[in-house]
């Protein structure tokens, strides 16, 4: 979305830019230039999104990936690189479940095995060529890549969303966004009501009043007592007298966020970090009834899909947009003024920031006594042999 005027105008690096993250001193300036832990599940993209025989190229944290559905409808992730001569094989052809570069036909398998190479060998017996490969799955709509160590995979678990899942699923509502920002930035702003002010116009809570906050292991738990969903849309679909909408719990469930509303309005947001300053976005709300305006009966299910569209259409995609643009400027604001003395007022915020740190921390730590750095580690700046600091 292009929203904010010269937001390209600042490179990085440069002598100005901000400092890494083995540079920054302050704990904004650490948590801006912090990771994700590769070491968990990440949406790419939406699963209806990818055709069968079709590529999406993406990145996670500067390393480039490749995700394409088999023409017999498999899921696979491999590094965006053809092993030969560095091409990006989101460019080339899928045929059955493999891969072929565009270039000299090397095809790649699932795995990222070379296993066939479409030109004379010169006598050679075929080479035995391989490029990373990850874990790649669907679920609640999404395709999910596990960029860290694939070990690891089988033991972090995508968030269980049964309500949205069982027999009868929640009305649901999604929108991605593709932001000019670092993600700490996004997960700031879902959690931190103090915004209120920037959706004056959308109302979607108003005068808020935190009233808990704590880090309990690798999550960050807030309660806001506040007016939810006052906005003109909203505030005629919202059924009050059976939804407490006068609080709100959160979360920041890293590396994902999520929101819960008298049990009947809830929300994850996902992030991708593609690299310093780009992140995509995933939100999904999810309701258990809505009523009629001006009744108190529940709208009927098989309009609840036209009318979770009308929602998205008219009130919340208007407000993510909104979000969208603060911190899009927010990221061009620090990289011009991230000298600047720091006034951050929500004690929560200062929670989510030391989390993020202390991850990405624990994650350069594991990486570091690995025999080789992982590719996450290398795009963000490790070279190997050498100290992460
Ligand atoms: S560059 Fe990919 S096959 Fe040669
Ligand atoms: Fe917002």
């Amino acid at each position: 979305m292009s929203t904010v005027p010269h937001r390209r105008a600042a490179r990085l690096p440069g002598p100005d830019a901000p400092p890494s993250f083995a540079r920054a001193r302050s704990k904004r300036a650490k948590v801006r230039a912090a990771g994700l832990d590769p070491d968990y599940w990440y949406p790419v993209e939406y699963d209806a999104a990818l055709r069968p025989g079709t590529t999406l190229a993406t990145r996670f944290w500067g390393h480039h990936i490749v995700v394409y559905r088999g023409t017999d409808g498999t899921l696979h992730a491999l590094e965006d690189r053809c092993a030969h001569r560095q091409l990006k094989l989101s460019g080339g052809e899928v045929d059955g479940c493999r891969l072929t570069c565009t270039y000299h036909g090397w095809t790649y398998d699932g795995q990222g095995h070379v296993v066939h190479y479409a030109h004379d060998l010169f006598g050679r017996a075929q080479p035995e060529v391989r490029i990373p490969s990850y874990p790649v799955v669907s679920r609640h709509g999404l395709i999910w890549i596990f960029p860290g160590d694939p070990e690891l995979a089988g033991q972090r678990r995508i968030p269980h969303i049964p309500e949205v899942t069982g027999a009868r699923p929640w009305a649901r509502l999604d929108a991605s966004y593709t932001w000019h920002a670092h993600h700490s930035m996004i997960i700031d702003n879902v959690s931190d009501f103090t915004h209120a002010y920037l959706h004056r116009k959308y109302r979607p809570f108003w005068d808020a009043r935190l009233t808990r906050h704590e880090t309990r292991g690798d999550s960050v738990e807030l309660a806001y007592d506040t007016f939810v969903g006052g906005g003109r849309f909203t505030s005629r679909f919202v059924d009050r007298s059976r939804v407490d909408t006068t609080g709100i719990e959160l979360a920041f469930q890293y590396p994902y966020q999520r929101s819960d509303t008298g049990g009947s309005i809830k929300h994850w947001c996902f992030v991708l970090p593609m690299d310093r300053r780009t992140t995509r976005a995933f939100f999904l709300f999810y309701f258990d009834s809505l009523k009629i305006p001006g009744t108190r009966r529940q709208v009927p299910r098989v309009l609840m899909g036209p009318l979770m569209r009308l929602a998205g259409a008219l009130a919340v995609k208007p407000l993510l947009r909104q979000d969208g643009v603060a911190v899009e400027a927010e990221q061009t604001g620090y990289e011009i003024h991230h000298a600047a003395p720091v006034v951050e007022l929500n004690p929560a915020v200062g929670l989510f920031q030391d989390l993020t740190i202390r991850k990405w921390e624990e994650f350069l730590d594991r990486d570091r006594l690995r025999p080789r750095p992982s590719p996450i580690a290398l795009a963000d700046g490790r070279v190997p042999a050498d100290a992460h600091r």
